[in-house]
């Protein structure tokens, strides 16, 4: 079976088994820990977009500016607003994209353009860390499903989202919306 057909036939089916654990929206599997691409996080919550946020160090990157927009499935937004934390079966989006000048209308401005690469990050307890991260890879050779990152890979995204995030392994401080709700509920961590 072809990947697509392989992640298609396992979306039915996983669909139901996440609705009976309260999140439909929630993140769907395959071989329990790999992660479905969703195809429709552009339906999701918007949390923000940043431009230039990249991980590397500074100086390391040179080229265009590149964006990076951040969803979440919504009925965990909508958990988040009410209580400041996220539920188990949270799925994150980071979607890179291309920048552009190219047709604006004024001479600074840039905009979006083509898909660069795409992570996720998913709060789930069948992992024993309750976290993990995932890398779709680049646009073009995109993978409909990915393994949990793991041993070298992962160090590095956890490491940045225990010591900088705000909110559980979530960059709160970046998200407007949700940096008020945190705020609400007392949900900061101290320093925020
Ligand atoms: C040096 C710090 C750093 C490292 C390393 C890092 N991130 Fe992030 N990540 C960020 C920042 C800052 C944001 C906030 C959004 C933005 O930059 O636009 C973010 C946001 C995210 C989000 C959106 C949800 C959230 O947590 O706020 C996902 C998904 C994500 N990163 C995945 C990854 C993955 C996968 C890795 C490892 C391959 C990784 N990150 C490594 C800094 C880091």
């Amino acid at each position: 079976m072809c990947a697509a057909g392989l992640a298609a036939g396992s979306v039915g089916s996983l669909a139901g088994l996440a609705q009976e654990s309260g999140s439909a929206d929630g993140p769907r599997y395959v071989n329990a820990t790999d992660l479905v691409r969703p195809d429709d996080y552009r339906q999701w919550t918007f949390l923000s977009s940043s431009l230039d946020m990249t991980y590397d160090a500074p100086g390391a990157r040179s080229g265009p500016s590149l964006f990076q927009n951040v969803f979440v499935n919504p009925s965990s937004y909508r958990a988040f607003l009410e209580n400041g934390r996220w539920p188990d079966e949270t799925i994150f989006v980071l979607e890179i994209r291309a920048s552009s000048r190219e047709g604006a209308i004024n001479d600074a401005g840039q905009f979006q353009a083509d898909l660069v690469a795409l992570e996720a990050e998913v709060k789930d307890d069948r992992f024993a860390d309750g976290w993990a991260f995932y890398d779709f890879g680049a646009a073009g050779s995109l993978r409909e499903t990915a393994e949990p990152l793991s041993g070298d890979r992962v160090a590095p995204c956890i490491a940045c989202h225990t010591e900088h995030t705000a909110v559980e392994r979530t960059f709160v401080q970046f998200y407007p919306t949700l940096l008020e709700a945190a705020r609400r509920a007392g949900t900061l961590k101290p320093g925020f």
